[in-house]
C-alpha cells in the first residue's frame, strides 16, 4: 500500500486541497480528496486484468464545488432525510434547513460533504490509510453539539477499499454517516446500470411517502419488488421507482460489532463484483434516479441510472422516530463504524 498527495486545486479563499492516491499491491487505486471526503476514482480490474474507474465523480476541485448528487462524498451530519427539518431533543426544537421538499436532506446545505477536511497518512498495524478528520461546531446547519469526526480510507490488499468512521460529541445530537458513492462496475460514464444484479441482505424496507420522507415505518420486503435477497438483474424488475430504487434497508443482523455482509451486486460482461460489508445496521440502495446527462470525469456524461450506490447507514429519522433506530450521537457513547468495498471478478 503506498499514498501518493497531490494538489487538486484550491478554494476561493486560496486554500489548497489535496488529492491522495492509494494504490495496494495489486495495481488497484483509490483517489481521494480532503474537500468533502470524496472518493473521486476507484480503479479495479474486470475478468481479464482490464482496470476500470468504477466510481461516478468529476475531475476538478471546481467541479465538485459548482455542484453534484453527493458523488462519492463523505455524508453528514445526517445522512437521508429528517423529515420536516425539524426534531425535539432533551425538551428543545431545533428547526433545520429544508434542502428537500420540505425534509433535510444529507445534514443539510453547508453538509460534511462541502467541508475540508484535515488530511494525515497513518500507519495502522503496518496498513498505510488516509485519516481525514473535522471539527463540526455546535450549531452549524442548525444541529446541537460540537461534533468531531474522523474517516479513515485504506485499500487493502485483498481489494477492499476499508472506510472507518469515528465521531464524538458534547451534546447529544442526531448523527448518520454514509459514503455516498455511485458504482458502475462496467466503468464510469459506460451506461446503465440496469443489466447490474443486485443481492441486499435484507428482510424489511423503510416505506415512505410518496415524496420519501420516513414516516416511522419498516415493512417486510414485497417479492418481485423490493425483495434483493436471491441476486437479480435491475432489468428484471418491472419499475424501478423510489420504494425499490431509492430506499432504506433494514439489514438481517441489524448493527454489528463486525462487518457482516450487506450486498452483492455483479456485472455480468466485465464480471466485476462488489461484496458490501458494514457495522451499520442499513443500507440506502439509490440507483442514481437523479442522474440526467450530468457531466463527468474525463468528459463523460452520467444518464438516468448511470451508476447505484450502497450508502450504509442507520435510519435517518431516529431522532423523529426513536423505534425505528439508533442514528443519535450521545457524548457518552462514541460513535465508531466500517464499511467495506470488496472488489473481485469472476
Ligand atoms: C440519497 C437519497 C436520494 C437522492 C440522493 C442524491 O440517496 O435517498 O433520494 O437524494 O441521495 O443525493
Amino acid at each position: 500500500m503506498s499514498i501518493a498527495k497531490q494538489l487538486f486545486g484550491n478554494l476561493s479563499n486560496g486554500e489548497a486541497v489535496s488529492l491522495f492516491t492509494l494504490t495496494n499491491k495489486n495495481g488497484l487505486s483509490a483517489k481521494v480528496t480532503n474537500y468533502g471526503g470524496i472518493l473521486v476514482a476507484l480503479n479495479v480490474p474486470d475478468r481479464d486484468g482490464k482496470f476500470a474507474d468504477v466510481v461516478l465523480g468529476k475531475d476538478t476541485l471546481d467541479g465538485y464545488i459548482s455542484g453534484h448528487p453527493h458523488f462519492g462524498a463523505t455524508t453528514g451530519r445526517v445522512a437521508g432525510r429528517i423529515s420536516g427539518a425539524q426534531f425535539t431533543l432533551e425538551g428543545k426544537t431545533y428547526q433545520l434547513e429544508a434542502n428537500n421538499g420540505h425534509n433535510c436532506l444529507h445534514g443539510g446545505l453547508n453538509g460534511y460533504d462541502k467541508l475540508v477536511w484535515t488530511a494525515e497518512t497513518i500507519n495502522d498495524h503496518g496498513i498505510d490509510k488516509l485519516r481525514l478528520s473535522i471539527i463540526d461546531p455546535d450549531g452549524s446547519n442548525g444541529f446541537p453539539g460540537t461534533i468531531e469526526c474522523t474517516v479513515t480510507y485504506a485499500l487493502l490488499d485483498d481489494n477492499t477499499l476499508e472506510i472507518a468512521y469515528t465521531a464524538s460529541t458534547d451534546k447529544t445530537t442526531p448523527f448518520n454517516l454514509t459514503n455516498h458513492s455511485y458504482f458502475n462496475l462496467k466503468g464510469a460514464g459506460k451506461g446503465s446500470v440496469v443489466d447490474h444484479k443486485v443481492q441486499i441482505f435484507a428482510s424489511s424496507v423503510a416505506t415512505t411517502d410518496e415524496d420519501a420522507t420516513l414516516i416511522g415505518r419498516k415493512d417486510p420486503v414485497i417479492e418481485g419488488f423490493n425483495d434483493y435477497r436471491e441476486p437479480v438483474a435491475l432489468s428484471a424488475r418491472k419499475e424501478l421507482v423510489g420504494g425499490n430504487a431509492d430506499i432504506h434497508f433494514f439489514l438481517d443482523g441489524g448493527r454489528t460489532r463486525l462487518p457482516k455482509a450487506a450486498a452483492i451486486v455483479c456485472e455480468p460482461k466485465s464480471g466485476r463484483v462488489m461484496e458490501t460489508f458494514t457495522t451499520e445496521p442499513g443500507v440506502q440502495f439509490f440507483a442514481g434516479l437523479c442522474l440526467a446527462g450530468d457531466l463527468g470525469k474525463g468528459g463523460a456524461t452520467y444518464s438516468y441510472m448511470g451508476g447505484f450506490c450502497l450508502e450504509t447507514q442507520d435510519y435517518a429519522d431516529s431522532v423523529n422516530f426513536p423505534e425505528m433506530g439508533g442514528a443519535i450521537l450521545k457524548p457518552e457513547e462514541p460513535f465508531s463504524s466500517t464499511t467495506l468495498y470488496r472488489f473481485s471478478a469472476k
